[in-house]
């Protein structure tokens, strides 16, 4: 019997691929693909070497502590290797820290909108996802607290916020947190945390070991270009990781995942070169965007939403056909809006240049 309330499940709306949009439209000519809030410049090559050298041992199954890479996220974070969880994208450790946190008709708290995964991973726990609107394209802290019940157990608050760009500061975090009640878990999801350039933006490690705790999730698969390898991680006190390590697979990491995350965490040339491009380029894209008369919301991520103040199907549909894919809002009821990642400055020239092109043919 198929559980009830997993009937009307929809799947995850992913960013359209670019193999699809060239079957659909017949186009030949070069795609860009703005819609995944990926890194355009490709993987860390340190990372595609120690991919390669690793290769011959694949017949193994891999480590399933990835103890290497515990130690080195453990001396960068100043943590406990005890303290870290490892899974197989964010994703992962939102789904195992559901699993381990909330029982059936159980509460998490979230915006509305945010990563639409929180919520598909409670429901179908058989939790309740409770959704508070945001207010003014900023997490409703005062808002989510209001909605927080003796149920409650998790709250999830992406930092950078997806889809707007916006930023949670220390400031306002500390006020907020202070008047929580006990008996709930506080997710800190910073899948777009190295892109933050604001120094007021919430340190949540300071707030690992308080109560109520706080986790922090993080993921190469943004600023360190590894997608497609499938990692990422939670810094947790040591009772609830080793409740995570407990219940997830023994081998959720490959082996490749694993190599290649070493190699990339010590290339920090790639980190510079992929950080400060993105800076730039935001800055311009954010400034170019206003000068069509849009209204870009100011991020701190890898992406931008727009606001068009109109229906936004219509652009994205125009800018599909001419080879740019970017992302309708709709799903996140934001239907007036595009977000549009940030891409190389060659690609962003492009799609501006279309952009332009699909303005001026009316
Ligand atoms: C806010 C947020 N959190 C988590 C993730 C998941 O990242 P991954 O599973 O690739 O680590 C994403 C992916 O787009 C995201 O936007």
């Amino acid at each position: 019997m198929i559980k009830p309330y997993l009937r009307d499940f929809k799947p995850y709306p992913p960013g359209k691929p670019i193999s699809e949009l060239k079957r659909e439209l017949g186009l030949e000519g070069p795609i860009i693909k703005l819609a995944s809030n990926e890194n355009p410049f490709g993987p860390p090559p340190s990372a595609l070497k120690a991919l390669v050298e690793a290769a011959p041992e694949l017949n193994r199954y891999p480590d399933p502590a990835a103890y290497e890479l515990r130690q080195a996220l453990a001396s960068r974070y100043g943590v406990e290797p005890e303290e870290i969880v490892l899974g197989n994208g964010s994703n992962e450790i939102l789904d195992l820290l559901v699993k381990a946190c909330l029982l059936p008709g159980e509460e998490a708290l979230m915006s509305e909108p945010s990563f639409l995964m929180y919520e598909k991973f409670v429901t179908a726990a058989g939790g309740k996802a409770v959704k508070v609107p945001l207010k003014d394209f900023h997490h409703d802290l005062p808002g989510l607290a209001r909605r927080i019940t003796e149920k409650t157990r998790l709250i999830f608050l992406d930092n950078p916020h997806n889809p707007t760009g916006s930023i949670i500061s220390q400031k306002e975090f500390e006020t907020w947190y202070e008047g929580l009640p006990e008996g709930l878990i506080v997710v800190i999801d910073e899948a777009y945390g190295e892109f933050v350039n604001d120094p007021q933006v919430l340190k949540p490690l300071l707030f690992k070991d308080s109560s109520p705790p706080v986790v922090l999730l993080r993921t190469f698969s943004k600023a360190y270009g590894l997608a497609g390898l499938r990692l990422g991680y939670g810094i947790m006190r040591e009772e609830l990781a080793s409740v995570l390590n407990a219940i997830r697979q023994p081998f959720n990491v490959n082996t490749l995942a694993q190599v290649a995350a070493q190699a990339a965490l010590k290339d920090e040339a790639y980190l510079k070169k992929v950080l400060e491009t993105t800076w730039a380029e935001r800055e311009r894209l954010t400034k170019a965007l206003g000068d069509f008369g849009f209204n870009p919301h100011p991020s701190q991520a890898n992406f931008i939403l727009v606001d068009l103040g109109r229906p936004a199907r219509p652009l994205y549909e125009a800018l599909l056909k001419k080879g740019v894919i970017v992302r309708s809002m709709e799903a996140y009821g934001f239907p007036h809006c595009l977000r549009i990642s940030i891409g190389t400055p060659e690609e962003n020239e492009i799609f501006l240049a279309k952009l332009k092109e699909v303005l001026s043919e009316g």
